[in-house]
């Protein structure tokens, strides 16, 4: 596992999104992995300011979706779907057709997974982004979710219903109970993970993804049993690491 830390923001951002913007320029078709928060939000800024500047083109990506809330719409103003399109997709070359996600409207909602997972075992995804939930949860996998798990409907814990006030809504009545989230067993066959964390509210959580036992009670711990992770973090998120252990950027 590579471990970078950056003295800067921008600098983790912009080392994020060069990756993968050298990525699609160094191959005919690239499938990436997105994922929605606030943490990734500046690598999505700089896809757009290098597609501005004409240094990238993502006509021939396909985009995957980490995960989504069960019972809204793609055109909710809430759903990751629209907050995918308002933050990224709406604002570059990529083509609508080549944007996926699970949709969390669907009445039979185990049809709707079956068919994301078999897609994208026919699109393997050459690069997945990922954020850590406060819970230690990747994608929508919460505490408990099996480490082997395809797509499914997941009820969210408390701390993950809390932590969606701070993606737009207004009252947590108003927050899903329930999500649909790729499995860890869909994000560990990318080919590459890029994990991202900010802040001194993620050090301990970074803390005990990097060095805990490797548990279903802590998901994110399982990116330690991935063969090709880097691990890309602000000097709060590492503040609880060893500094042998790490890379300064
Ligand atoms: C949410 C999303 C995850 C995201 C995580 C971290 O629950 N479902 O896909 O990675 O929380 O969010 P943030 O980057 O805002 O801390």
């Amino acid at each position: 596992m590579k471990i970078l830390v950056f003295e800067k923001e921008e600098h983790l951002d912009a080392y994020v999104g060069e990756t993968i913007c050298d990525f699609i320029r160094q191959h005919d078709q690239a499938t990436i992995g997105f994922a929605t928060g606030s943490t990734p939000l500046g690598v999505y800024q700089y896809f757009i300011d290098s597609y501005q500047n004409k240094k990238v083109s993502f006509q021939n990506v396909q985009a995957f979706n980490l995960d989504e809330y069960v019972g809204l719409k793609p055109e909710h103003p809430r759903s990751f779907a629209l907050a995918m399109k308002n933050e990224l997709f709406s604002h570059i070359d990529i083509l609508p057709e080549n944007i996926h996600a699970l949709n969390g409207s669907k009445e039979d909602m185990d049809e709707e997974c079956q068919r994301y997972e078999t897609l994208i075992e026919q699109n393997p995804i050459d690069i997945q982004i990922l954020g850590i939930g406060m819970d230690g949860h990747i994608a929508y996998n919460e505490p408990g979710s099996p480490l082997d798990g395809a797509c499914h409907v997941v009820d969210l814990h408390q701390e993950s219903i809390e932590s969606s006030l701070d993606y737009g809504f207004d009252h947590i009545e108003e927050v899903p109970t329930q999500g649909v989230t790729q499995g860890i067993g869909t994000i560990m066959k990318a080919k590459q993970l890029i994990m991202m964390a900010k802040g001194q509210k993620k050090a301990d959580l970074v803390k005990r993804m990097i060095y805990g036992e490797v548990t279903s009670d802590f998901p994110s711990s399982i990116i330690q049993r991935h063969p090709n992770v880097i691990v890309c973090l602000d000097r709060s998120a590492a503040s609880q690491l060893k500094e042998e252990d790490y890379e300064k950027r």
